[in-house]
C-alpha cells in the first residue's frame, strides 16, 4: 500500500520510518516534509536510498500542493505527524501553531477527503497536552479518552483544534480516522530544545542545566520507539473513529529526570555525578506551564495488545550514548537556527532562586 507519512524528518517520524521502511518492502512510504528548523534529512540516512522511501518536501499549510501529493500518490493509509511541536516556541510565535497544526491538519483532511480511497486510514498523530493539567497527586488521577479537552498554551491549543477536525471529519463525512494522544516521547534524534536532549547536552558541555520554576512539574515519559509501536498497533487493531491513549506509566518530577541524566551520565563518562549536578540553575517558570501529565493507557493495552518494551532506566541509558556517539549529528543541529532559540528562551529568563 502507499503509505503517507508527514513529518517525517523530525524525531518521532524519522523513529518511525526507520522502524518501518526497511521492515514493510511492499508498501511506498512518502515523506511530506517541510523540512523545518525540527527536520534534519540525516536523521533518515538509513532509509533513504531504499525503493520504498520517497521524499516530498511539501507545506502541509499549502492546499495546492498537498492536493497535488494526493493526486500523485492516492495513499492508502496517512500517518500524520507533521506539527510545530515545541511549547515554549509556541508562546513566542504562536501563528506558526496554527498554520501547522490547524490549517496543515485541516488540508491533510480536505485532500484525504476529495481522493476517497475505498478502505483508507487517516491516523492523527496529538498529544496528551490537549488534556490541560492534572492535580499533583496520583489520587488527581490520570488523562483517560473521556477525560475533558482543557488545553493550556497556543501549541496545546492547535493541536486540540486538530483533533476536534479529525473527529469531526469522521462523524460528519464518514472519514475513517483514528486519533493516538502520547505523553512526553524521548530518544535518538530528538530535536535538542526539549528537555531531555536539552539536558544531556548542555550537561556534557558543562554548561547550565535551565530548571523551569522549582523542577517539580511532573511528566509521563515514553521511549520512542514504544510510542511507534503503539502507533502501529493501534493503525492494525484499534477501531475506527476511536482516540486511544499511549503512555509509558512512568511519570516523574523535571527535577527527577535532570538528576537522572546526571547519574548516568556520570557512569558513561566516568565522572563524578556532582560535576554535573552542580550545573542545575533554577529559572524563571514557563507561562502557563502545566503541573502534571498521567496517562491511563488501559483502552490500548487491552484493545490493541500494546505495552512499551522499554523502561525508563533503559531507554535514557540508550539515549544519552545516543547523544555521546553522535557528537556530528549534534554539532550540525546545535548550529545556526538553534543558537539563535536558545538567545531567545533562555537569555531573558531570569535565574531564580527557588530550589
Ligand atoms: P518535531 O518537531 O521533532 O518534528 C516535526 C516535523 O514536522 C519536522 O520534520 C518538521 O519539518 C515537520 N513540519 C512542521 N511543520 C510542517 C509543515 N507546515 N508542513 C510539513 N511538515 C512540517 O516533532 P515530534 O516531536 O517528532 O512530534 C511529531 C508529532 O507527534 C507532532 O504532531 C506532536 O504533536 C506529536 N507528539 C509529540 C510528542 C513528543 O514528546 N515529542 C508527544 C506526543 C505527541
Ligand atoms: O506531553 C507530550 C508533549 O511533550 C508533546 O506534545 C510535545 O510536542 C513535547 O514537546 C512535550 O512537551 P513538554 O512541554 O512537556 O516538553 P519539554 O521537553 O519542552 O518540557 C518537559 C518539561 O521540562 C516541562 O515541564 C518543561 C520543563 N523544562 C523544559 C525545558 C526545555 C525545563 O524545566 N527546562 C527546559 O529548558
Amino acid at each position: 500500500m502507499n503509505i503517507l507519512v508527514t513529518g517525517g524528518a523530525g524525531f518521532i517520524g524519522s523513529n518511525f520510518l526507520g522502524q518501518s521502511v526497511p521492515r514493510r518492502p511492499d508498501d511506498l512510504f512518502v515523506n511530506v516534509d517541510k523540512l523545518t528548523y525540527a527536520a534534519n534529512p540525516a536523521n533518515l540516512a538509513a532509509v533513504a536510498t531504499l525503493e520504498n522511501y520517497r521524499l516530498e518536501r511539501v507545506d502541509i499549510a499549502d492546499r495546492d500542493a498537498v492536493a497535488a501529493v494526493f493526486e500523485r500518490y492516492h495513499p492508502d493509509l496517512v500517518v500524520h505527524f507533521a506539527a510545530e511541536s515545541h511549547v515554549d516556541r509556541s508562546i513566542l510565535s504562536p501563528g506558526d501553531f496554527v498554520q501547522a497544526n490547524v490549517v496543515g491538519t485541516f488540508n491533510l483532511l480536505e485532500a484525504f477527503r476529495a481522493d476517497a480511497r475505498p478502505g483508507a486510514l487517516f491516523h492523527h498523530v496529538s498529544t496528551d497536552e490537549v488534556y490541560g493539567s492534572l492535580g499533583p497527586a496520583a489520587e488527581d488521577g490520570r488523562f483517560t479518552e473521556s477525560t475533558r479537552y482543557d488545553p493550556s498554551s497556543p501549541y496545546s491549543a492547535s493541536k486540540a483544534a486538530s483533533d476536534h477536525f479529525v473527529r469531526a471529519y469522521h462523524r460528519t463525512y464518514g472519514l475513517a480516522v483514528k486519533i493516538t494522544n502520547c505523553s512526553n516521547n524521548y530518544g535518538p534524534y530528538q530535536f535538542p530544545e526539549k528537555l531531555i536532549p536539552l539536558m544531556i547536552l548542555n550537561a556534557i558541555d558543562g554548561k547550565s542545566l535551565p530548571v523551569y520554576g522549582k523542577g517539580a512539574n511532573i511528566r509521563d515519559w515514553l521511549y520512542v520507539e514504544d510510542h511507534c509501536d503503539a502507533i502501529w498497533a493501534v493503525i492494525e487493531r484499534g477501531r475506527i473513529g476511536e482516540t486511544y491513549n499511549v503512555g509509558g506509566d512512568c511519570e516523574l518530577a523535571n527535577l527527577d529526570v535532570v538528576g537522572r541524566i546526571c547519574r548516568v551520565l556520570a557512569e558513561e563518562t566516568g565522572k563524578p555525578a556532582s560535576d554535573y549536578e552542580r550545573l542545575v540553575t533554577y529559572v524563571q517558570d514557563r507561562p502557563g506551564h502545566d503541573l502534571r501529565y498521567a496517562i491511563d493507557a488501559t483502552k490500548t493495552r487491552s484493545e490493541c495488545g500494546w505495552s512499551p518494551r522499554h523502561s525508563f532506566e533503559t531507554g535514557l541509558r540508550a539515549t544519552v550514548r545516543w547523544y555521546l556517539e553522535h557528537r556530528d549529528w549534534v554539532a550540525a543541529v546545535r548550529s545556526g537556527e538553534y543558537l539563535t532559540w536558545i538567545e531567545r528562551n533562555y537569555g531573558t529568563r531570569a535565574a531564580s532562586a527557588s530550589r
